[in-house]
């Protein structure tokens, strides 16, 4: 495909040791006691029960259990790509923590490895390495077939648990947590519901937020959500609740919700600046189309802080968006156009933003001499995966004047294609770019950084 410019083997190569170095690590679990190699003092047991656990785990040890049983690599490759949402604390509805959990769920882990629905990750490797990334390597996806093929292998019966995963660093408690000061109602006629609600705090003193998250307690009705800080001055005015005017600075943009994506965090080095006697507004759209008898929500907002000045200052900066209508009945219909960027600085991050009609979205850095830079590619779009992504340190994207975007989405609007609502399919029509679930957009909004000199 010709928007693949830009190679990563690097990433798969250190993956792939990761998951060697795991494996050497599963395998010394096996050992036996180190007690008992040590030839230290066993108490000699009576009991016949522990002679025959001793015979069983003696049997154990004997049994050449197939590599690619669930205890010889499954569990480790669960708990390492899976069991952070597939837990009891997890996002996911059911958990793959537990030996049974796998047992049951084997053909569905595997068709859902195989397709690439799981873990959930949109990007395509072949343009620009981001943090965090999600995809399974091909090695590690037929680890999964092989253990298929096998006839799904339980392997050793003493295996009765996913390894815990490593600390995810996302997971760390916020710093802060303050409520919306009002509840949003929801009128029983809207299916898209857009409101924006100041957040019950001011900052007490000039702050550095290195990254900012917001929620709703109840499931599947936030559509998205931004996080944006007024200034002391707009605070003054706000007047209570009300902040649609002084909230559409896209430069305050410090973090938000879109389904699928929690709060992001920029760059060890990187923060968002708030001067001391600022708030924040929340910028919200629920989408309510099957979320019956729900009549409000409060927002939460996550906050999670530094206390020393960075060596860079991050800034969100305008959104490319364009404007089109797609014909009714377009299965394939292009959208592409050129957008502006800051003429300095890096850029660190992305957030691409489409509807449920998009299929696909790119988009590239072209430079005043023509060439380019390929800054995300999403073959598959799914309106339930979107995320704020950044860029690996090594590969932040230095801006220069005459820089801009080039911007690619597509759309299938064929009638297979058109929403469910209240368990009825739409009938296909004209779809006009707009901000609600059912229009479309074309977006994609940048997060620059500069450095902090104080
Ligand atoms: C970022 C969080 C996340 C990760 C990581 C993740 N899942 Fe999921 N998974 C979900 C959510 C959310 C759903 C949606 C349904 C639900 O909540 O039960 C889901 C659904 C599934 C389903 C049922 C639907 C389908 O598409 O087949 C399977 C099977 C599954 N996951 C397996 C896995 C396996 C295996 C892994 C690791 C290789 C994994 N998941 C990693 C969050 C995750």
């Amino acid at each position: 495909m010709s928007y693949k410019c830009c190679r990563n083997s690097g990433a798969v190569a250190a993956l792939t040791a990761v998951l060697l170095v795991f494996g050497a690590c599963q395998r010394a679990e096996y050992q036996p006691d180190a007690q008992l190699q040590d030839g230290g003092d066993v108490e000699q047991s009576t009991d016949s029960a522990a002679d025959a656990a001793a015979d069983a785990d003696a049997d154990a040890d004997m049994q050449d259990w197939s590599e690619h049983s669930f205890s010889a690599s499954i569990a480790e490759l669960i708990g390492s790509h899976c069991a952070t949402c597939h837990s009891e604390t997890g996002m996911a509805s059911f958990s793959l923590t537990d030996r049974a959990d796998v047992e049951a769920y084997g053909p569905s882990i595997v068709d859902s490895v195989v397709s690439r629905r799981m873990p959930p990750w949109l990007p395509d490797d072949g343009c620009r390495p981001m943090v965090h990334e999600r995809r399974l390597d091909e090695e590690t996806i037929g680890q999964f077939v092989a253990w298929r093929d096998a006839g799904y292998p339980m392997g050793d019966p003493r295996v009765t648990q996913v390894p815990a995963p490593a600390a995810d660093p996302l997971a760390e408690a916020p710093s802060l947590t303050v409520n919306a000061v009002r509840s949003v109602e929801f009128p029983d006629t809207e299916i898209d519901v857009y409101d924006c609600v100041l957040a019950d705090f001011r900052f007490e003193e000039d702050t550095w937020l290195r990254a900012a998250g917001v929620r709703s307690d109840i499931p599947g009705i936030m559509h998205h959500a931004t996080l944006i800080i007024v200034s002391p001055e707009d605070m003054d005015q706000a007047e209570g609740t009300h902040c649609e005017d002084v909230s559409r600075h896209i430069s305050s943009f410090v973090g938000g919700f879109a389904p699928g994506s929690g709060a992001t965090h920029l760059p060890e080095d990187t923060a968002y600046f708030v001067q001391a006697g600022s708030g924040i507004a929340i910028d919200l759209h629920y989408s309510l189309a099957n979320a019956d008898g729900v009549e409000r929500d409060r927002a939460v907002v996550d906050l999670w802080t530094r206390d020393t000045a960075p060596a860079f200052r991050a800034f969100g900066a305008p959104a490319t968006n364009l404007d089109f209508t797609i014909p009714a009945f377009d299965a394939e219909y292009l959208v592409h156009g050129n957008g502006t960027v800051p003429a300095s600085g890096e850029l660190i991050g992305v957030i691409p933003h489409m509807h449920l009609r998009a299929t696909e979205t790119a988009a590239w850095l072209i430079h005043e001499d023509g060439s380019y830079e390929c800054l995300y590619s999403i073959p598959r779009w799914d309106f339930e995966w979107q995320q704020i992504y950044h860029f690996r340190p090594d590969s932040v994207v230095p801006l220069s004047p005459g820089d801009r975007t080039s911007l690619r989405c597509v759309y299938d609007n064929s009638q297979a294609n058109q929403p469910i609502v209240n368990g009825e399919q739409w009938p296909a029509g004209p779809v006009e770019s707009g901000p609600s679930t059912y229009q479309e957009m074309c977006t994609v909004g940048l997060i620059v950084r500069y450095p902090h000199t104080q």
